[in-house]
């Protein structure tokens, strides 16, 4: 077996707006659904005033620090970032007419900034924060009027920056919804299925209008899905389990299944009639659904156990899900299980079901780490964690999987998005801040850092 990666085969890290950026009322940015979380996505959400304190609201102070960072990057060796434009930078409440200019000229800067060293952006059009006027005036995606404005958004910015962006993405885990229909579909928490799936349905529409308007606009562009890739297993080996289990994966690959194939999967219409649900679905959708997505992109962190027997039914949470912990794995200090071979899995099962091209666009080890008298930051851990999983990267690709590359998530340390820590550090950059907000904001180079140079230098053999 070949030790290195195919040419062309794409290396970075992956960030989004509302985890690094700040600057959250610069240039005329609205708020956005993330503004409105200061404590993360599972944190309460609160009516903003100027004197609130959020972490996010400087974040990594990455809106003027992005030139650094980028050197950084590029001194890694990245050949792709993927990062999002914030949705409310371009258009403040949502709906206006016409987009906003400041916000569209900041992004201008940074993919600039990329191409100074041939740095492929790979862009989320939307990362958990939709504008937050969207939802008071409308009722978020739950009101067709969304799908409209993000129609004129993504049409927005795919004109713009057609000649700068030709990797595009929809919506980040777009099966989110699901367990956080606010953060995902701007709707309470405690919204019933009826209408969080019928916000869903809203959402796959403008998918399938964003690839079409993708391909009219943007020359040689290619637009993917985004999904949580949450793979679970059976407990046991009781049927009843395994059917559970077929079920439960159901629940997400049911996004990649519109996506891909372009209208609902046979299992969705049992599905939908035992809960009593009933999505609206018109003419005009079902031909917005046809415009399928390019390729395939996913994060992976961890996978979990399905079980039908309610005494072994002890679920965990880990980031937005709840599952049963597998007993063969060990957990980061998040409870999140650590699983390499099933990234191999999961991109097999996905190409086994699509045929189209992956992209891993998250993966990674959120940890606490200690700068020593000497200023190093020796994360052995981070290391051993991320070359496992390439590892069972590689694997995939000699089993025949299509990988077009591979983004870690926060390659430098960012708010994390769960609960909106600092301490939960991803990155192979250390920045200087704390979960109260103190710290210089400076950027020192991990162990990890050089590590990942290798890596990439070596195109995967080093690992
Ligand atoms: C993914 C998200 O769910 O997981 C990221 O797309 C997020 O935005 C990442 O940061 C890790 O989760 P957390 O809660 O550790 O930041």
């Amino acid at each position: 077996m070949t030790k290195r990666f195919p040419d062309g085969f794409l290396w970075g890290g992956a960030v989004a707006a509302n985890q690094v950026e700040g600057a959250y009322q610069e240039g005329g940015k609205g708020l956005s659904t993330s503004d409105l979380q200061p404590k993360g996505i599972f944190g309460a959400r609160v009516e903003r005033s100027d004197d609130d304190f959020g972490i996010k609201d400087t974040a990594i102070d990455f809106y003027n620090r992005f030139p650094e960072d980028i050197k950084l990057f590029a001194e890694m060796g990245f050949t792709v970032l993927r990062t999002s434009i914030a949705w409310t930078r371009i258009f403040p409440q949502g709906d206006e007419a016409e987009p906003n200019e400041a916000g569209l000229a900041y992004y201008d800067c940074l993919f600039d900034e990329m191409a100074k060293y041939n740095i492929t952006p790979l862009v989320t059009l939307s990362h958990y924060e939709m504008p937050y006027g969207l939802i008071k005036k409308y009722g978020g995606w739950g009101n067709r009027i969304t799908i409209d404005c993000f129609e004129r958004y993504a049409r927005a910015v795919f004109t713009r920056f057609q000649h700068k962006v030709k990797l595009w993405l929809t919506f980040n885990e777009i099966n989110m919804s699901l367990h956080a229909p606010f953060t995902g579909v701007g709707l309470a928490e405690e919204s019933d299925q009826q209408a969080i799936y019928q916000a869903i349905h809203h959402q796959l529409v403008a998918s399938g209008r964003a690839v079409k308007a993708c391909h009219e606009i943007v020359k040689d562009g290619k637009i993917g899905n985004m999904l949580l890739g949450a793979l679970l297993y059976p407990l046991s080996c009781r049927p009843a389990d395994v059917l559970e289990t077929l079920q439960q994966n159901r629940e997400w690959l049911f996004f990649g299944d519109v996506q891909v194939r372009g209208a609902y999967p046979a299992y969705m219409k049992r599905f939908f009639a035992d809960r009593n649900i009933s999505i609206e679905i018109t003419e005009a959708d079902k031909r917005d659904l046809q415009n399928t997505v390019d390729y395939i992109s996913f994060s992976y962190y961890m996978t979990g156990c399905v079980t039908t027997n309610e005494e072994e039914n002890q679920k965990a949470r880990g980031n937005i899900l709840s599952m049963v912990p597998n007993p063969h794995l060990p957990s980061s200090d998040w409870g999140w299980q650590i699983d390499p071979e099933g990234l191999r899995i999961l991109l097999n099962v996905l190409y086994d079901r699509y045929q189209k091209p992956l992209f891993i666009v998250e993966n990674g080890l959120g940890a606490k780490d200690v700068v020593e008298a000497d200023g190093q930051i020796n994360d052995d851990y981070r290391i051993q964690y991320l070359n496992d999983h390439l590892v069972q990267v590689r694997e995939a690709i000699e089993d025949g999987v299509e990988v077009l590359g591979y983004t870690c998530w926060g390659p430098i340390d960012l708010v994390s998005a769960s609960k909106a820590e600092f301490s939960k550090r991803y990155g192979f950059i250390y920045v200087d801040r704390d979960d109260a907000g103190n710290g210089t904001l400076a950027r020192s180079r991990k162990k990890s850092f050089f590590w990942y140079q290798d890596v990439i230098r070596s195109h995967g053999a080093a690992l």
